[in-house]
């Protein structure tokens, strides 16, 4: 059993509670605190009732600064600077970090510093971390002596598995990938102000908008070999969950379409089996939500230009995929602490 502590309870440290629950992940986790910036009611609230996964499996309910989760008790915090609590005396393995404020390294060890004993980030984070994992890819890169670890972003956790079956396939000369994502919390329902992007000022139900990426950046560090051959481009759109990857990649050897999809549908069942999927079923996204995998390749939309050109469409729930391969890199990296006996159970 793992303990652990969720920081930024928004869309996905809440879907990391909710799939602790829902999938069979209890038995390996036991959920110590939780810290968000807003108050124990509404987080109760926002637990139970939620307009993209609908209602969480168990009764929730307030007990002072403790939510009472069935028959399991979370004490909660609302502190803006991790240094107002003492991690130390929560006793937890790892805390995962989901409130989007804290990428680097310098940032990510104030919690270090206030007594919890190592990070998992939800996204990516400065080139100092001691490793970035795509589960299903690279979690054989975590240690036991690791203390701050990215779990990457969606569209890397998208991406890797495909480029990595297409490398063995084919070889990969160069490409672009577009993301087009659902809308997320940094989008005001309006038009407001925003701090850093004039783009994140627009009404987030009323446009497709451009949005910066850093997942060229992700694949360079996950697949070296593809370094500033990939260049990646995102819009946001009005739907609440679930986003796709149109991408289109140089391949090294001729192939057809054929070859493309019986290559990726065997990753989809072997290596990948459980992180990928492959369909050629006729899919609206909505069929992707609360979809635990990585990704899901739409064969109907795969195509082949002149051999060495292919155009592939990718599928993935942002939030609960996501969520799900957090869980199985803390999972894993649990298990590496339970063989050098380094849990607090
Ligand atoms: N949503 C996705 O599809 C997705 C997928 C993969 C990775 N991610 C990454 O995961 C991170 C969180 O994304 P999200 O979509 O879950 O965002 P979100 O819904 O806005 O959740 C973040 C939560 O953390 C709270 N928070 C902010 N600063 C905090 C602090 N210092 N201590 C404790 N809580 C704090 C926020 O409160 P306020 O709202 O009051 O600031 C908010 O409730 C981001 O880095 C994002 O890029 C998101």
């Amino acid at each position: 059993m793992l303990r652990i502590a969720i920081n930024g309870y928004g869309r996905i440290g809440r879907s990391l509670l909710r799939s602790i629950y829902e999938s069979g992940y209890r038995q390996h986790f036991q959920v110590v605190a939780i810290n968000e910036l807003s108050d124990i009611d509404t987080m109760s609230y926002l637990t139970r009732y939620d307009t993209t996964h609908g209602r969480f499996p168990k009764p929730v309910s307030v007990d002072g600064s403790r939510l009472v989760i069935g028959e399991d008790v979370v004490q909660c915090f609302s502190e803006k600077d991790p240094a107002n609590i003492d991690w130390q005396s929560l006793n937890i393995d790892l805390l995962l970090e989901c409130s989007g404020s804290f990428s680097s390294r310098y940032d990510a060890q104030k919690y270090l510093d206030s007594g919890a004993p190592r990070l998992l980030l939800s996204q990516p984070a400065s080139a100092d971390v001691d490793a970035t994992i795509v589960y299903g890819f690279n979690e054989k890169d975590i240690s036991a002596t690791h203390t701050i670890v990215s779990a990457a972003s969606c569209t890397t956790n998208c991406v890797i598995p495909i480029f990595d079956a297409l490398q063995s396939l084919c070889g990969l000369e160069h490409g672009t990938t577009q993301t087009i994502h659902s809308a997320m919390n940094d989008q005001p329902v309006i038009d407001a102000y925003h701090t850093k992007d004039l783009r994140l000022t627009r009404a987030a139900l009323s446009s497709i908008i451009p949005v910066d990426t850093g997942l060229a950046k992700g694949i360079a560090r996950l697949m070296p070999m593809l370094s500033g051959k990939i260049e990646c481009n995102a819009v946001r759109v009005p739907t609440l969950n679930v986003s796709v990857i149109d991408m289109v990649v140089r391949t090294s050897t001729e192939v057809t379409v054929e070859q493309v999809n019986a290559a990726l549908k065997e990753a989809a069942m072997g290596k990948y089996a459980g992180i990928v999927g492959f369909t050629q079923e006729p899919h609206a996204s909505v069929d992707f939500n609360h979809d635990p995998r990585s990704v899901i390749i739409d064969g109907t939309q795969t195509k082949v230009v002149d051999g060495r050109m292919v155009k592939l469409l990718c599928w993935f729930d942002n939030e609960w995929g996501y969520a799900n391969r957090m869980l199985d890199v803390a999972s894993h990296w649990g298990a590496i602490l339970e063989r050098t006996s380094l849990t607090n159970e």
